[in-house]
This record gives C-alpha cells, structure tokens and sequence, in this order.
C-alpha cells in the first residue's frame, strides 16, 4: 500500500496504448509543439489539453461560450464558489429532508391525473388501466425542464413556466393492483393489471408554472401527454429496416412503444431524449427452444444483449380476448412464425428496443423517432457536450450493466443555430447520421475513442464472434462492435454529466460485485477492490460503493478521439480506511454509496445523486452537492486492494479531495427509494428532484396496510414514486 503524490508520469504503462507522450507527439500538429514538448512529457500534455494555467481551473467564472442548451451555462450566469447550506445528517426516517431555509414540494405524484377529465387518484389498486393513459407513471427517473415563452415556444431562458419531461422507468406492481400482481402458474391472468402497467411506463410530459415562491403543474393543459410502451414510433437512423420487420411494421421503420427509461438527455433545438435502458429484460425469449430457430448470429447477438427470459413482468403471458390483438403478445420475441423476414411475428421486436428516443414536447401530437445512429445498448442517458455554432455536437453515453461500456456520439453535421426552433426535423439532421465511438480507459491516465463502424479495425465480415454484416447491423449491435474494437469494461457506468464552464465529463460507474469484477480485474479505472461490512457483519466485496470518473477531451474539443481522465470522487463509508476504500476522505457530512444520477447546475454545482444497496444499513440515498476542481488536481495513488486472502496493487489517479467546504449532503430522501432525475428553472431558483420507488424492498401486507413506506401521502397509504421541487424560503439560487 503505498499513497504517494508523484507526478503521474512515473506511472508504467503496462497495455500496447500510447504514453501520454506519445500522444502529444503525434496529436500535436501545430507551431506550439516544439515549446510544449521542452517543457517534459506529463506538463506537455497536460498543457495540450488545455490543463494549465487557469483555462481548468475552478476559478473560471464564465460560462462556455456558444452554450444554448438547458444545462449549458446562461448568459450572466456565474461559477458557484462555496455551497450556501449546512450539510444534513444521513437518515432512515421516512420523509424527504433538507437543509435549514429550504423547502421540498411534492409536485407530481404516481397516478396524478393529466387532465381535467381524469379524476383524483384512489391509490388502492383500482384506478383503471385507461385511465393510466392521462395520469403520472411509476417509478419517475431522467427529468429535463424547458423553458416556455407565453406563446408556448422553448425559451432556455425562460424560468416561471416550462414543461417538465420525465421518464418512468419501471414499476412496483404490488402497489399497482388491489392484491399485486395476480399470476396463476406463471400466466398474468388478469388483462386489465397488465393494460395498466403497459400504460404506467413511458414519458411523461407536463406543463409546470411558478407563482410567487410556488410550483404547480397544470392539470389540463394541451402541452400533457403520456407516452407508453403502445406509442406508435418511427424507426430512424441506419437500422431501420430489415432488422426490425415485424408484424407490426412489415418495412422494419416503426414500432409500438419504449419501456425502462432511465436517465435521459436533450438537444439544443428542445427535444428530449428517453434512453431506453434494461429493455431485454422485458421481452419472453425461451432460449432453449427458440435457439433451434435461430441462425448462429442472431443467438450471438440475442446472447449478447441479454434477450432471454420469460418477460420480468410477464406480460407476453397474457391473453388478449379479440382476434388478431397483439398487445400482450408482442413483447414475445421468440421466432413463432413461418416467415424468412419476420413479417409474421415479434421475433424482432426485441431489436426495436435498446434506443435513444427523440420527442418534441412542444409538439403534443408528434411521432418519437429512435435514433438508431446513436448506438443500441442499455443506454442510461445521453449528455450533451458544450455546443458550438460550426462544429459538430456530441453526446455522452453510458451503457449501464456491470463491465459495459462508455460511448460518445458525434454528429456528421456542424450546428446551425438556425436549426434550434426546428424541432424532430433537426433531429434528422443531428441524430441520424454520426459516429459512434467507444471508450478506452488506457493505464498511463489517457484515452482513446475507438469508433465503431462497418469495415473498421475488427468490425467486419470476417469477424469470427459475430460476421458483421454492414453499418445497420452494427448499430443494431453496438456491444459486439465494442467488444471487438477492445473498449474498457467499467464498474456500471449511470449518469454522465459535463461541466457547462469548461467541458469536462464526468460519469457516475455505481458500483460492482466480486462475482462481475473481481479483484484480479481490477484496473486503474475501475482500481478499488474491498470489502464493506454491514453493521450486522454481512460482507460485500467488490466495488460496493462505486466512484466517478472524470475526462478532458484532448485540445478541450468534444469530437476528439483521445482524453485525458482521473477519478474525480470515491464512495464510501467515512469509517473505512482511507488508504484503500475512503481514498476522497469523505466525512459524516459528505460520505455516500452507490452514485447514480449526475447532474450540473447552471452555475457549476454538480450534483450526485445515489441508488444504494450497500450503505443502506445506516442511511437512506440522498443527493449530494459538490464544486468541482480540474483535472489532475489530486494525487497518483496505488491502492493495496485484497479479497481477505490475495493482494493485489492498483496505481490510479485520484481527485484533490473537496473536504466538507465543497462535498456536502443536501437531502435524504424516503424508505427504500432512489434518488434519481434533476432539473432546474434556469434561474436557478427551483429544483425538481425524484424521488423513486419508495417502500420496494419490503413485501406490502395489504390486510394489516403494512408497507415498507408511506411516502409521501403519509399514515397507512400505498407509497408513491413522485417529482418534488425543492426551493430556498428567501427565493435565491438552489445550493450557493
Ligand atoms: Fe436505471 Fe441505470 O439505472
Ligand atoms: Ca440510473
Ligand atoms: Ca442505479
């Protein structure tokens, strides 16, 4: 064990990639090589990608130039420098806390209704499935606020009325139904609970308002819509067609629906982005007996994307009482029918899912189109990069499973701020047609962007895992590509969010197990190996507390094709040993486990957001604020990771640590929820925040009305997952 503050450069590289050096020198083409390469590799490079000086640091007060997304920094704007609250304790109880001089709302609850003909909700489980298709979903995830002139055009300035878009990732289905789910020998007998959870996932899109100090959203306004998992969508991008035929779409360019929509994004013409996460897992696909009637590549790519199963809902299980209704038993992707296309059946519909998925809000009546170019995958959410009028937009996107992947998207056309009032049609220019690249997290504390195309490096026909067969068939199986072009695996990697002062991406990697990641896979991004004891002795070993991963692109330009990174922030117990688990020196104030949602402030903040299994003995998850520091602002440090018996050595390069004036915990939230989903009014001065899945853990007693929280109705009620808003008394801005 050894915790050393050397230079990085000491570092041995042990992988076949480029020293830092080495990629200064053949990057750097331009009249300042020779005067960077003088002053010595490590500075060179860091200076190259625009770390030295003050153009990193946090004192940069002004926001990014160009910015005209939600998220990037506004105009006049400024940098937070200190965080303006008392940190809170951490909690069991089952309410939502916050600091002194702030206030949470409940804004937006499961079941509330859409609009002025649905009525109140009754929480009992008898609330009807249609009328699911008018009220809020479960289990509300990836939120986005949009600004709203009085004519009802998107203003990203605009801060007293927006529309708020959100995702409802899953559900609880034992608070769905009088009893839960009722399923007789594995068949979901009863039709209407499964018409009601196929209306209860999706998007929800609601118009939000401010008066005085106050939120409401408007319960009949024609900006609400649902969007569930029987919305008709376009299919776009490279992997529309053959691949997607299905009875339902006999050309392959449409389908019903998008489910498990997890964190999200957005574009700078005020669209959102529902990125469709652990979608495999809903889909009935027996693979002992659907495999006999199926070619060696599609068991590859099914295999690969985890379509197996009988459906976690059962939902292909139901039978639907008029003929030729399909709603139930589209969501089998098994091959039943005799056709060579698959225009006979759903054995493709599994292929449909696994998308980013464009929808105007503002255009109420609008078809979503799933941008195929963007790549298929679990995709947590996709985060824009700084925009710039002239140069090409990018995204930032994590595929959350254990030891997957990190991807951007950079798009083929440069921004026209002409095209921000251009709504689904600017998105056929951006969304359709990009690269796609995949990221190595190279041992020397650099990175590359591996692209993912049709013909290149390993990414082609003669590829012996799978016979790739053209760009489509890429797309379709962005996992296999990446798997090819040799990608780092990461500890699960959720939320991603950029610095809207000076570009840098950070992602949250939340945790992983000694099973998915063990000890001798342990690498410098992924370099914690320990175990963390429960207060009743149990072990959890692996990486149970997760950490977040920090990178700058070389010469600060989203579209290059190699960074810089470090490990921003460790999660951990303020008890453990700082020298192997609590390297960021969390205290009582600040110490979390399991970051997920990741998000930044208009004026810096960046805001980390936990969905822990691992701490839960002690606190529920919460939502943390920090200011960050650069890049290389902390120290290369070699872990002694050990599994009890073994140890193993990891060298890494950790974060300066924010100590208690920068890190602080800002609210606890409920019995067994998550803390997921952020957005602000731009002025900063409102913060919606959701709270997901309260009481899931515990298994509901409906006789004795006993369940594992009562959130956020109170007394003896069902729990509700729901959006709150969470604004200061004196009226000023969230955190400072
Ligand atoms: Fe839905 Fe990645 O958490
Ligand atoms: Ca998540
Ligand atoms: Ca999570």
């Amino acid at each position: 064990m050894s915790y050393d503050k050397t230079a990085e450069d000491v570092v041995t590289n042990l992988s076949n990639n480029l020293h830092i050096d080495q990629i200064v020198d053949r990057a750097l083409a331009n009249p300042n090589r020779r005067r960077l390469m003088a002053a010595g590799a490590g500075a060179a490079a860091l200076s190259f990608l625009g770390l030295t000086g003050c153009s990193n640091s946090d004192s940069t007060s002004t926001p990014a130039s160009g910015a005209v997304a939600p998220g990037a920094a506004a105009p006049g704007v400024t940098k937070a420098t200190a965080l303006g609250f008392p940190a809170i304790p951490k909690s069991l109880a089952d309410v939502v806390t916050v600091p002194a001089g702030y206030t949470a709302s409940v804004l937006f609850r499961l079941g509330d209704p859409m609009n002025a003909a649905t009525p109140a909700y009754l929480n009992d489980g008898t609330d009807t499935a249609a009328s699911f298709a008018s009220r809020a979903g479960d289990h509300h995830d990836g939120m986005q606020f949009f600004g709203m002139t009085a004519s009802g055009a998107y203003d990203p300035n605009a801060s007293d009325r927006g529309l708020l878009v959100m995702n409802h990732e899953a559900i609880t289905p034992a608070f769905l139904h009088p009893n839960g789910a009722t399923t007789v020998n594995g068949v979901r007998t009863v039709n209407e609970e499964v018409l009601k959870e196929l209306n209860i996932h999706g998007v929800s899109v609601i118009e939000v308002v401010r008066s005085g100090n106050s939120w409401t959203y408007v319960r009949n306004s024609a900006f609400n819509r649902r969007i569930t998992t029987n919305t008709d969508m376009i299919i776009s991008g490279p992997a529309a067609g053959a691949a997607m035929i299905t009875a339902y779409s006999t050309d392959g360019t449409r389908t019903r629906g998008t489910v498990n929509n997890c964190a999200n994004g957005y574009t700078p013409w005020g669209t959102y982005l529902a990125c469709e996460e652990n979608y495999a897992g809903y889909f009935r696909r027996v693979a002992a007996t659907d495999n006999a009637n199926r070619t060696p590549k599609e068991i590859t790519s099914l295999a690969r994307n985890g379509i197996t199963g009988n459906g976690r809902e059962g939902w292909a299980t139901a039978v639907a009482t008029a003929a030729g209704d399909t709603t139930f038993s589209r969501w089998n992707t098994e091959r039943r029918g005799t056709s060579t296309n698959g225009a006979d059946d759903f054995r493709n519909v599994s292929n449909t899912y696994g998308w980013n998925v464009e929808i105007d809000p503002f255009n109420a009546t609008s078809v979503p189109r799933k941008r195929t170019a963007m790549g298929r995958f679990a995709h947590e959410g996709a985060w824009p990069a700084k925009v710039e009028a002239g140069k090409p937009l990018v995204w930032y996107m994590g595929d959350d499973s254990r030891g997957e992947y990190i991807f951007k998207y950079v798009s083929d056309a440069n921004w026209d701020p002409a095209d921000a009032t251009r709504g689904l049609a600017a998105g056929d220019k951006y969304l359709d047609a990009g690269k796609l690249y995949v990221a190595r997290f190279n041992t020397d504390g650099t990175g590359d962007w591996l692209e993912i195309r049709f013909g290149v490096g390993a990414v082609t026909s003669a590829n012996t895992t799978y016979a790739f067969a053209n760009q489509a068939d890429v797309a379709l199986n962005s996992r296999l590509a990446a798997d090819a072009m040799g990608a780092t695996k990461m500890d699960r990697p959720e939320w991603g969010a950029v610095d809207p002062f000076n570009g840098s991406v950070y992602m949250t990697l939340t945790n992983n197990n000694s099973t998915l990641r063990t000890l001798a896979n342990a690498d410098a991004a992924n370099p914690r190996f320990y175990n963390d004891p429960r207060t009743t002795g149990a072990a959890q070993r692996g990486n149970p507390n997760g950490h977040i991963i920090r990178w700058v692109e070389v010469a600060s330009n989203p579209g290059a094709i190699q960074f810089a990174w470090d490990i921003f922030l460790f999660g951990a117990r303020s008890t453990q040993d700082a020298r192997t688990v609590n390297l960021s020196g969390l205290t009582a104030a600040n110490d979390f486990s399991s970051p997920d949602g990741l998000w930044f402030g208009r004026n810096g903040i960046l805001w980390i957001q936990t969905d822990d299994g691992a701490y839960t003995d002690v606190t529920n998850c919460m939502l943390l604020a920090a200011i960050p520091g650069a890049l290389r602002d902390g120290a290369t440090v070699t872990v002694a990771n050990t599994d009890g018996t073994t140890t193993r050595n990891v060298t890494t390069y950790v974060g300066a640590q924010l100590g208690e004036t920068k890190l602080r915990r800002f609210l606890v939230g409920p019995k067994e929820c998550e803390i997921t989903g952020m957005a602000e009014s731009a002025d900063g001065r409102a913060l919606f925040v959701n709270i997901q899945h309260p009481g899931e853990d515990t298994r509901p007693d409906f006789t004795t009305r006993t369940f594992g929280s009562n959130w956020p109705d109170g007394g003896t009620s069902r729990p509700r997952s729901a959006t709150i808003v969470i604004t200061r008394v004196d009226g000023g801005v969230i955190g400072t």
